[in-house]
């Protein structure tokens, strides 16, 4: 049986059965977290589909006899890859950015320290470690003497290259100021005519690392002084986002900061976090040892 794909731009492709779509779930369930709803049938198709003309496939079960027969967990990566979401701007939410520029870093600085660790967990294709990095460059001034580094993490592999070359359309800066575009990015000319990259100084306080929540080892050494988390937990069922974020926690250093998205109130964690303002909290207690 096909379906028209005129869309897709691969002529007709299959359609996905009930019994099909049962087990794509079930293993984007079992691996990641996700969690896809009934109406994500059509998005599922889609992102498959392509993957599919590829490979020369004429049925989803013969892609998910390939994808589970492939022992290296390269095919796995790839079918992960193509089923998140990767919705993201430069300073997504910028309340944030100006809560740790006009609040954080002076409560840091008044401590005496000159150190700052922040993981961005879940920071798709990067522009919101980078969005962090221009906050703080901008509350520190450039030769700071500070130590700040940032661990950017993701599931999905091809979002941490893209992070990682730290190269964007200029079109993703239209939000942003000329000020800002010149002090932060790098024009390019001739064939990179129409793109930006991050400055130097800024990718080099950043790590991108790929790190799947649903795993049970992150190999995640030391605390961080904020962890954002915006955007990502809303994939995933509540129990998970309650372990996630427990764990999370788990990494900050004694009232440290966590930062939610938009539509992530994580009132059921006020053992844990106090609301500090709208989706910005603060760990209560020392927090778990790791
Ligand atoms: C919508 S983006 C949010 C990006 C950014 N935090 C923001 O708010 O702009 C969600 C990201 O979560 C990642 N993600 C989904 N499931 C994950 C998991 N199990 N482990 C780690 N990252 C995951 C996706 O790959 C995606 O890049």
């Amino acid at each position: 049986m096909e379906a028209p794909a005129e869309n897709l731009g691969i002529g007709r492709i299959p359609i996905l059965n009930d019994g099909d779509f049962a087990r794509f779930r079930g293993l984007i369930l079992k691996q990641a977290g996700i969690h896809l709803s009934d109406h994500k049938r059509h998005l599922l198709v889609a992102r498959l589909a392509r993957r599919l003309h590829e490979l020369s496939l004429s049925t989803f079960s013969n892609y998910y006899e390939y994808l589970t027969a492939d022992a290296s967990g390269a095919e796995l990566r790839n079918f992960i890859n193509r089923i998140t979401t990767n919705k993201t701007s430069f300073f997504r939410e910028p309340h944030h950015f100006e809560f740790l520029r006009e609040r954080i870093i002076p409560e840091i600085r008044q401590a005496g320290r000159r150190e700052l660790r922040i993981w961005s967990a879940g920071c798709s294709t990067g522009e919101e470690p980078y969005s962090i990095a221009i906050a703080v460059r901008e509350a520190l001034g450039t030769n700071n003497g500070w130590d700040v580094r940032i661990l950017a993490s993701d599931i999905d592999t091809e979002v941490l290259a893209k992070g990682e070359a730290g190269t964007y359309g200029v079109e993703l800066l239209n939000e942003i100021s000329p000020e800002r575009r010149k002090a932060n990015f790098l024009r390019g000319y001739g064939r990179f005519e129409g793109l930006v990259q991050v400055r130097p100084e800024l990718r080099r306080m950043i790590e991108f690392r790929r790190i799947n929540f649903n795993d049970h080892d992150w190999a995640v050494h030391g605390r961080f002084d904020l962890i954002f988390c915006r955007n990502v937990i809303i994939y995933f069922d509540r129990q998970l986002q309650e372990r996630i974020v427990e764990r999370l926690a788990a990494h900050l250093k004694p009232a440290g900061y966590f930062f939610s998205g938009h539509s992530e109130n994580l009132y059921w964690l006020a053992d844990l976090l106090t609301a500090v303002q709208a989706t910005v909290y603060r760990l209560k207690h020392g927090g778990n040892d790791q």
